[in-house]
């Protein structure tokens, strides 16, 4: 009977195989995972028992009953669908800390469609299909062609669940949050449980956050995956199953989105829809920051700053870390070692330096007129409780603290308040630190799960929930409830929040950063995967601690750190108590003399930086990204060209950098970067990647005229040098940047400059604004746009006039073209001759200035 019923579900599979031999290549990999899956049913003997099924259709899905199980499919846009799914007559709270309500009930209409054997319907983008035996759920393109299919009947175990996807041989996985490991999530499977990972390696899971979302990437379509589950949860990409990726949680609601792009960058966008855009930073966020744990004293702090101008060396934050404050109490300082906390600020600020102090969340269990935080937060009954009602307690760096209960409104209402001090103080960012929540004495090193929080939220019924339920979005309320404060002391500037942990959607309120790594390259290397990651998941404004967190970096690895460091969108030096210092003059005049022109480098970009920073806060695309982000056709199967060995360590910082470390930054071995097969320059020289102008020659693969729907890459030898980094440009960019700045306060002086490479789809643009207040959204900003183009009589540049109200520094526009060669040597602007003309560089570039009056220009070089 049990061997019947097992063959009857492998035919079965095997047969709805080959009914899908439309999907061409794919099909050999699907029958494999079909094949897979069901032996795993017959192994688990889990074939389902086909109660009868019945459906309603909904306006924008439908409804699927099977005896206790409902399963409901909606469109909430034609390429987003929402699933949910429950036993019994009731549906989970539609509530959640992630998608907001009015993005949750967005709906549009669909096409119903159902047949003998499956329920469904079909949006403009998509079909989606409902067995009407097992409740698996297949969705497809507009063509027929299976985008993804549920491998398993979604299966529970008590109150955990968990959901089965087919997994194509060529299918990618990516996002995550920054879960360690390789880019690509395949063959490997996560916990998310936020975890303190105090020097975590890379293979450690979990560590800080939890961001339940995922992109599935297979030969240039991508979908993505979120998970609205805050209970510990995990993913399994095919490492349990071979052609089985599945995803569950120990608890809480099936409730998940599904999304398709097909380009990698659409999906992107459409998560940032889903669970919100991060905030466009203040401008000196971007610049470089200084931190370590401690500066101890305010001399000691002072110090820092004054060596750091001294040496000019670009800076724009300096943190204070736990030391500062009395006991290491939040909210307080230790006024033997900061006398004039106040002063100390003000004097930092005149030299354009912005103040980041750390606030954790813990409140020392204080009680007493010394510490009013406590004494206000049990007044106002905001800290979370144990089981028989006393409020809990747990050991952090104060030693015994209370925790408040961040999911409450008012709770956090009330925190923001304990930054007004601070605030007025001077201090422009803060940070939330230890918010998994660590805790020291706790066998888990968190709360316990049953620990009381209490909801009290628009859009949640108001109830109490365990901390196995709230645990991983703690930390993203801890900076919400920051964020939210500082908005709220301050309406008219951005705020910067700094977390550690975080949840889905976290990127509303706060930039993070990859938590306590250490000074090794294994970990310099692991930066970039980690990054990217963060990118995909919402995280575009992320770093990893420069130099590495613990231990002491040789001067070469902090050197090296520092260079890769100028390319990643936050760009702070921290270091652990005890750890050698790790500043950029550490190592002597030489190693810092190359730091040094790498923070140059990045303040010079600060044009193009920006402008990438509002381009995040207006559609989720993250400042590093993977090279299939931009290039999905870079290899002729289309995938992702990241996975191949010689590709693998590069980033974008854009869509127009393209950055490539040595694999192995220690070794002194030649290696070979691979760039994407459109045409590249060296940003260092302005030289075009080609056959000919590399050092050797013969060893380039680049091929002169490469049959049309191949992809080849150029393959650039390289060879590690400890004061250079490889940066290409792409053919066509157009990179605005700015004379140099000790600080992202002081007004460049002189031109903007135009880097124009020439090349296809020649173009670029410039955001600015007054990089703090909110001015902006009223208009109080300024954008550009250029373009390029040659033709018959020239290269002609067309620079659009000024779009909004804010200022330009410069009045003058220097633009200096690489790869093309004027004729005659002529230049005219709006088609009048300028006698001043051009000037060519003996290595290439061609040189001009004109006058940049707001209005836009045509300019012509002939
Ligand atoms: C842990 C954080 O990860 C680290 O960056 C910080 O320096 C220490 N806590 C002390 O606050």
């Amino acid at each position: 009977m049990r061997f019947d019923r097992t063959f009857r579900v492998v035919f079965r599979t095997l047969a709805r195989a080959f009914r899908v031999v439309q999907c061409g290549v794919f099909c050999a990999a699907l029958a494999m995972f079909l094949f897979a899956s069901a032996m795993v049913r017959a192994q688990s003997g889990s074939a389902p028992a086909a109660p009868e099924s019945a459906a309603t259709a909904l306006a924008n899905g439908v409804e699927v009953r099977s005896g206790a199980l409902h399963e409901q499919v909606t469109a909430l846009r034609d390429d987003v669908l929402r699933i949910r799914a429950w036993r019994g007559d009731t549906p989970p709270e539609d509530a959640s800390w992630a998608v907001p309500a009015a993005v949750r009930h967005s709906s549009v209409p669909v096409i119903a469609g159902s047949a003998h054997d499956h329920f469904g319907f079909r949006t403009r983008a998509l079909a989606v299909a409902i067995d009407a035996q097992t409740l698996e759920i297949t969705i497809r393109d507009p063509a027929g062609e299976i985008l993804q299919q549920d491998a398993l009947p979604l299966r529970f175990e008590g109150d955990a669940f968990r959901i089965s996807k087919a997994m194509p041989l060529d299918e990618h996985y990516f996002g995550l949050g920054d879960k360690t490991g390789p880019l690509d999530r395949r063959n490997e499977s996560f916990t998310l449980w936020n975890t303190d990972a105090y020097r975590f390696q890379e293979s450690t899971d979990p560590i800080y956050k939890s961001i339940p979302y995922f992109m599935t990437y297979r030969a240039g379509l991508a979908m993505g995956v979120l998970l609205d589950n805050t209970w510990r949860s995990n993913f399994d990409f095919g490492k349990e199953s071979p052609g089985v990726y599945s995803f569950g949680a120990v608890a809480g609601p099936v409730d998940y989105y599904v999304f398709y792009g097909p380009a990698p960058k659409q999906v992107v966008e459409t998560y940032a829809w889903l669970t919100g855009t991060p905030p466009l930073p203040p401008l000196w966020a971007l610049g470089f920051q200084q931190s370590r744990y401690s500066y101890t004293t305010q001399a000691r702090v002072l110090e820092i700053a004054d060596r750091l101008r001294a040496d000019r060396i670009p800076a724009d934050a300096i943190y204070l870390d736990i030391d500062y404050q009395f006991k290491n109490r939040p909210f307080t300082v230790d006024r033997a070692a900061f006398p004039d906390l106040p002063g100390m600020i003000a004097q930092l600020k005149a030299k354009h330096f912005h103040v980041v102090m750390i606030t954790d969340l813990h409140i020392a269990d204080c009680p007493g007129p010394d510490y009013a935080p406590y004494d206000s937060g049990m007044a106002g009954d905001h800290f979370v409780k144990n089981p028989d009602g006393s409020v809990y307690t747990g050991v952090v760096w104060p030693g015994r603290s209370v925790f408040p209960d961040f999911t409450r409104q008012q709770t956090r209402a009330w925190w923001g308040t304990l930054y007004r001090e601070f605030h007025h103080d001077g201090a422009d960012g803060f940070w939330n630190d230890m918010n998994e929540p660590s805790i020291f004495n706790s066998p888990t090193f968190t709360m316990p799960l049953n620990v009381v929080h209490r909801i009290d939220e628009p859009g949640f019924a108001p109830r109490t929930a365990s901390h196995a339920e709230i645990h991983n979005v703690y930390g993203m309320e801890n900076s919400r409830a920051t964020f939210d404060g500082l908005r709220a002391l301050d309406p008219g500037t951005r705020p910067f929040v700094l977390t550690r942990a975080t949840y889905a959607g976290g990127q509303r309120y706060a930039v993070t950063w990859t938590g306590d790594n250490s000074s090794s390259w294994n970990h310099l290397r692991m930066t970039t995967p980690m990054l990217e990651n963060l990118g995909l998941s919402g995280f575009a404004f992320s770093g990893a601690d420069v130099s590495g967190f613990a231990g002491t970096p040789t001067p070469e690895l902090l050197t090296k750190w520092i260079e890769i460091g100028a390319f990643q969108p936050i760009d702070r030096d921290h270091s652990e108590k005890g750890a050698g210092n790790k500043e950029p003059w550490v190592g002597g005049a030489a190693q810092e003399a190359i730091r040094r022109h790498f923070i140059e480098t990045r303040y010079e970009l600060m044009p193009y930086l920006y402008t990438l920073a509002e381009e995040a806060s207006r559609t989720g695309l993250p400042l590093v990204r993977p090279l299939f982000l931009e290039f999905p056709d870079a290899t002729a199967d289309r995938h992702p060209m990241d996975l191949d060995t010689p590709a693998a360590g590069e980033f974008l910082l854009g869509p127009d950098l393209l950055i490539a470390p040595p694999p192995f930054p220690e070794e002194i071995d030649a290696y070979q970067a691979e760039l994407p097969s459109s045409g590249w320059y060296d940003f260092w020289t302005g030289e075009k990647i080609c056959a000919h102008a590399l050092p050797q020659p013969a060893t380039v693969t680049v091929d002169p005229d490469p049959p049309k729907d191949v992809k080849q890459p150029l393959a650039v030898p390289l060879t590690p040098q400890l004061d250079r980094l490889p940066v290409f440009v792409r053919a066509g960019a157009i990179l605005p940047m700015a004379p140099l700045v000790q600080s992202t306060d002081e007004t460049p002086q002189g031109p903007l400059t135009l880097r124009i490479y020439a090349g296809d789809h020649c173009a670029g643009s410039l955001y600015l604004d007054d990089g703090k207040s909110y001015a902006y959204q009223q208009g109080a900003y300024l954008r550009m746009n250029f373009s390029c183009q040659v033709n018959q009589k020239g290269l002609e540049l067309n620079i659009s006039a000024h779009q909004g109200s804010y200022p330009a520094w410069w009045k003058e526009i220097r633009a200096e073209v690489y790869g093309w060669t004027p004729v005659e040597g002529e230049l005219l602007v709006n088609a009048k001759k300028v006698a001043a003309g051009i000037s060519q560089r003996p290595k290439g570039a061609v040189v001009f200035r004109i006058a940049d009056d707001g209005k836009g220009a045509k300019v012509e070089i002939r």
